[in-house]
């Protein structure tokens, strides 16, 4: 049986967020995005709600959501604030590494402190050189005695400057390219850790994504994730869990386009009538409302399938890709409908243009993703 219908619990949580969102980031989303500034109340507040540390399970103090269940959430973030939603979902993703590949005293000692608090996490892995190509990263790791010593600068890191706890992939055999990358835990405030100048960005604006630079940086032994060497299949096995979720957001930004632009068409008037009387918008309002529902579908089969504990590479990357292309198409036939008054600030549509052009790059370019579902299609 396939049952499209949220629990109650479900649905429950959805209006909480929804609410939340509404009340806490929606209001702000357009001054945050003009001042590029990152809100830490925003953090707070959505700690207080006991939802920060969501993919968390409850024995180390998170709310120990499902993927399907973080997936709602992300929806509801992002119809606010593409940006706020993806600085929230990135400490998710930031943790993902240690809950997938941390020793159980590991996550004791990490997670429990980091999620005593409205504290952040970041995924440190692209690099300069190494952004869809993951096997050329640089950094590097070397064992000291009862210590790892990590070098390398990481590039575009989603709460680079804000995070208290980065997970951090470097190699320890350059030589073996994927086979000789591990992932480490890493607190920010290790002697050695820094990071560049905030990055000024097209969209999602709120999020402070920076350099984050390792320079000498002394972490125990057991700071390195899973069996050592194995970091690549552990940032792999991330990012099969995180595709969801940014799939999830891009959906609530292409919803609050399509919504927006739903209001605007039966309020402006062309030609004596409102335009959403025009044949011509209706069926642009008809193709995006196909393509929300469809990304949505894919985005909860993707997050069904890890809660099931099936491996759902293809399905994420299926999701996450038809999910940001649909945000952009989506987005930018709302800039359309608005037509001269969607291209102005005034109106929230050409944010949402611009925050959803990132939701073809990040987490994977949407090159990548086809590349990851024709691996799987041809395996
Ligand atoms: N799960 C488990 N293992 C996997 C896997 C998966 N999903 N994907 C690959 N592997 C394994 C393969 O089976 C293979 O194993 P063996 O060594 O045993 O044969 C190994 O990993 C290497 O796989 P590939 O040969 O496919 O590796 P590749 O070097 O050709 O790279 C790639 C594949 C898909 C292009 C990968 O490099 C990739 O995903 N690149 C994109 C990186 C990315 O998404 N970056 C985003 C950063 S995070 C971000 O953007 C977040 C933010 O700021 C908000």
């Amino acid at each position: 049986m396939v049952d499209f219908m949220l629990t109650e619990e479900q649905q429950r949580l959805r209006e909480l967020v929804c609410k939340f969102a509404q009340r806490e980031i929606a209001p702000v989303a357009a001054e945050l995005d003009r001042e590029q500034r990152f809100s830490q109340e925003i953090v707070d507040k959505y700690y207080e709600i006991g939802l920060l540390h969501s993919a968390v399970p409850e024995e180390y103090g998170g709310a120990g959501l499902s993927s399907l269940e973080g997936c709602l959430v992300a929806e509801e973030l992002a119809a606010a604030c593409g940006g706020v939603a993806s600085y929230l979902g990135a400490n998710n993703l930031g943790l993902m590494p240690l809950l997938i590949g941390g020793s159980l005293e590991l996550k004791q000692e990490l997670l429990a402190k980091h999620c005593a608090g409205p504290n952040l996490a970041a995924f440190c892995l692209t690099e300069a050189e190494a952004g869809s190509d993951v096997a050329s990263m640089r950094s590097t790791a070397k064992r000291v005695e009862d210590e790892f010593i990590i070098n390398g600068t990481k590039q575009f890191i989603t709460n680079g400057g804000v995070a208290g706890l980065y997970s951090v992939f470097a190699s320890e055999q350059p030589e073996l390219r994927h086979k000789g990358i591990s992932g480490f835990m890493v607190p920010a405030n290790t002697p050695g850790v820094s990071h560049g100048k905030k990055e000024d960005k097209m969209g999602q604006r709120a999020a402070d994504t920076r350099e984050v630079i390792f320079r000498d940086v002394h972490v125990p032994a057991h700071f390195r994730l899973g069996t050592g060497l194995d970091g690549f299949k552990i940032a792999m096995m991330t990012l099969d869990e995180s595709r969801a979720g940014v799939g999830a957001a891009a959906v609530g930004i292409a919803r609050a386009a399509l919504e927006a632009a739903v209001a605007y068409a039966k309020e402006r008037k062309q030609f004596g009538k409102p335009i959403a009387q025009l044949q011509a918008i209706q069926f642009m309002l008809a193709e995006m409302a196909m393509k929300v529902d469809a990304a949505r579908l894919l985005v909860w089969r993707a997050a069904y399938l890890h809660d099931q504990g099936s491996r759902n590479t293809k399905e994420s990357a299926i999701a996450k890709c038809f999910a940001g292309d649909t945000a952009m198409q989506v987005s930018t036939d709302a800039v359309q409908i608005f037509g001269g008054y969607g291209y102005m600030k005034d109106y929230p549509v050409e944010k949402y243009m611009r925050d959803a052009k990132l939701h073809q790059i990040y987490e994977g370019t949407n090159q990548v993703q086809r590349l990851v579902i024709a691996n799987e299609l041809l395996r």
